[in-house]
């Protein structure tokens, strides 16, 4: 089980558990504002854009190249940006807090 907390544009956290799926699944099951998955996840549209908190940046494994190059035509990208549809939930972000970027 992993506790995820979304920062809002707005500043409201929102935080959820789950034990399976991604971030971006997790924040559209659950109506994130600002986290659309239009594209489903599979790294094609960028409306999972968020910035990680730079604490479980460096936990997470490296973007994809897929992944790199969509950001890199993002607004808003910054060095803790991802597309929360590439990250799964398990235990490993147990604690995350991503904050919505567009
Ligand atoms: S949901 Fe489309 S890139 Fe993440």
């Amino acid at each position: 089980m992993a506790k995820i907390t979304y920062i809002t544009k707005e500043g409201e956290s929102m935080v959820f558990e789950a034990t399976s799926g991604s971030l971006m699944e997790l924040a559209v099951k659950n109506k994130v504002p600002g986290i659309d998955g239009d594209c489903g996840g599979v790294c094609s549209c960028a409306t999972c854009h968020v910035h990680v908190a730079p604490a479980y940046y460096e936990k997470l494994e490296a973007p994809s190249e897929i992944e790199a190059d969509m950001l890199e035509f993002d607004d808003n990208v910054n060095e803790y940006s991802r597309l929360c549809c590439q990250i799964p939930v398990s235990d490993a972000v147990d604690g995350i807090t991503v904050s919505v970027a567009n």
